[in-house]
């Protein structure tokens, strides 16, 4: 039985060991980074839309999908969360031509002030970097005159992106709670 165990843990080792041999001598592996096997350089898009939150009417764009259990606190308490399909447009019209779609989540993630969390990914549909995305991960202080923002990522021609978006509220309406917010997006990408 003794030999058996000690057989079987000798044949578990050699496994082992053997697995852990076969990538001997490779530490760390690097490779060319993907912008210089394509021979492409780094480059800063600056971009401008504005982006409508619609919660009134037939179709919203934004929806309630958590209430805040803090009761007594209205419908904005902490925890509430949104999901949103909201229209990205060239100008500040809503019938303004549509370039793009911002769509996640937004909570209300503070407890002392009114501040946003923003995951969400905005995707573009016109020109060039249509199909492409940007993925923004922040805090979002609506009352705020100018918000920052980062962007953590991209696809497509955005690949490996990463900067700031500065929003600014241009329109809310306090009953409905539909606002209309201008985008400056600045992002490296290749
Ligand atoms: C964007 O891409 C989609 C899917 O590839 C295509 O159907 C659509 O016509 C394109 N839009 C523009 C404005 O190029």
């Amino acid at each position: 039985m003794a030999s058996l165990l000690t057989y079987s843990l000798f044949i578990i080792f050699s496994l082992i060991s053997s697995s852990f041999h076969s990538i001997n001598g490779v530490f760390i592996k690097q490779y060319l980074t993907e912008a210089k096997q394509m021979k492409r350089t780094e480059k800063m898009s600056h971009l401008h839309f504005y982006f409508h939150d619609i919660l009134s009417g037939k179709n919203p764009s934004s929806v309630q999908i958590i209430e805040s259990p803090s009761k007594g606190k209205a419908s904005l308490g902490f925890g509430t969360t949104f999901m949103m399909d909201d229209p990205l447009t060239e100008g500040e019209e809503p019938t303004s031509k549509i370039v793009g779609r911002a769509q996640g989540l937004y909570s209300f993630a503070s407890q002392k002030d009114i501040a946003l969390l923003m995951v969400c990914n905005y995707v573009f549909t016109e020109g060039k970097y249509n199909g492409s995305s940007l993925s923004i991960l922040g805090r979002n202080p609506v009352l705020n005159n100018v918000r920052e923002m980062p962007i953590v990522g991209g696809s497509g021609l955005f690949r490996f992106a990463r900067g700031y978006a500065l929003a600014h509220t241009v329109q809310f309406d306090s009953n409905t709670g539909d606002a209309i917010v201008e985008y400056n997006v600045y992002v490296l990408h290749y």
